[in-house]
């Protein structure tokens, strides 16, 4: 329906001004050992300047030994409590509304900025379960006091979550493994944990996978039971698909949503009005984006004023080649970005 996506919505207690969500994207923006910084919080407010609905963080790493990236946050209690409340407080004067995406790194931790091995799931004592949900806890309790609305949990592409709901990749025996109500017990455990230390004023969302856990219908159910607030679904392999501009993950999640209940966004090749409208149309409460905000932090206001209605976007996926080395940008269009020239003096 045309003018749908300008619609307000809604994900739990917490209402967007539009049906647009910035999908979590690695700004590459810590310093070295993993403090939020100036421009991390600017570029989260650029987007919020600019018509985003719902602003998600790239995502932030709950355990510092564990790190995707030398360039992925960490939210645990030494992060820089003012900074995460600047962003909120820049992404509420702006209009939008603001979540984190909590993670661990799982089997994509990277050893060389870490200094150890990275941890699969069946690497995790029962202690150390225990532990990981408190470290999640601890970030939902710092969002909430940082004055967040929402936090999203990472449970897709192939980071620690995920690594436990996929059955090629969650090799234990006991109760966190086998059948996939066993191996959605740790993420259960975490989203309650998340649900107590954020209360009831702030939305719980998660990013799932269409192609992860083999059923990604009972996945749904079990969201929907754990009472989440929204789910973001993407896919394992997204990262494979550069080139693609027609949404990568729609049919399977067409047939496996019918009667779900919880609000759901899409993300994944949507690069335009017109799809963005038909995604909407085929029950997707919300629309999510990632790469054509990397290309133009704008786009989503250029759509709204009607001054563009497809991405400059070219689906090349340079952004994400680079990214684990450098602060995000795009390759192929080289306007300057102000928040990391004043940092770095220069852009790139
Ligand atoms: C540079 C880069 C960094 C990303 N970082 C994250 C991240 O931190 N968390 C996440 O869930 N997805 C991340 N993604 C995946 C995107 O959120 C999105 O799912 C994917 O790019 C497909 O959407 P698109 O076609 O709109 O780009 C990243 C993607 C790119 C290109």
């Amino acid at each position: 329906m045309k003018g749908l996506l300008w619609q307000p919505g809604r994900l739990g207690p917490v209402e967007l001004r539009n049906r647009t969500i910035r999908s979590a994207t690695n700004e590459h923006l810590s310093q070295p050992d993993g403090q939020l910084t100036q421009a991390w919080a600017e570029t989260l407010a650029e987007l919020a300047r600019n018509e985003v609905g719902l602003v998600i963080t790239g995502h932030l790493c709950v355990d510092r030994t564990q790190r995707a990236d030398e360039g992925q946050p960490v939210l645990d209690s030494q992060t820089d409590r003012a900074l995460l409340a600047q962003a909120a407080e820049e992404v509420h004067r702006a209009g939008g509304r603001i979540a984190a995406q909590l993670s661990h790194s799982g089997k994509k931790a990277m050893e060389a900025v870490n200094g150890r091995p990275a941890k699969a799931p069946e690497d995790f004592a029962p202690e150390e379960l225990d532990r990981l949900v408190e470290q999640f806890r601890l970030g939902g309790q710092l969002c909430r006091e940082a004055g967040f609305d929402a936090v999203q949990i990472h449970t897709a592409h192939g980071y620690l979550l995920s690594n436990f709901l996929n059955p090629t990749e969650n090799l234990r025996t006991d109760q966190y493994g086998g059948s996939l109500e066993n191996r959605f017990r740790l993420v259960g455990r975490v989203l309650q944990a998340v649900r107590e230390a954020c209360g009831p004023e702030m939305a719980l969302l998660v990013k799932a996978d269409c192609n992860g856990c083999g059923d990604l219908r009972r996945l749904l159910e079990l969201y929907q039971e754990a009472d989440v607030d929204g789910v973001e679904l993407s896919g394992v392999d997204f990262a494979a698909r550069a080139g693609e501009k027609s949404p990568f993950y729609l049919q399977e999640a067409l047939r496996a949503m019918d009667g779900i209940q919880v609000p759901l966004s899409l993300v994944g090749g949507i690069f335009d009005l017109e799809t963005a409208e038909t995604v909407l149309d085929q029950g997707f409460s919300f629309v999510s984006f990632s790469r054509t905000l990397i290309c133009q932090p704008d786009f989503i206001a250029r759509m709204k004023r009607g001054a563009q209605t497809k991405s400059a976007c070219l689906a090349c996926n340079g952004c994400y080649q680079i990214y684990r080395r450098r602060p995000v940008r795009c390759v192929q269009h080289k306007d300057p970005i102000p928040q990391l020239e004043k940092v770095f003096g220069c852009s790139m």
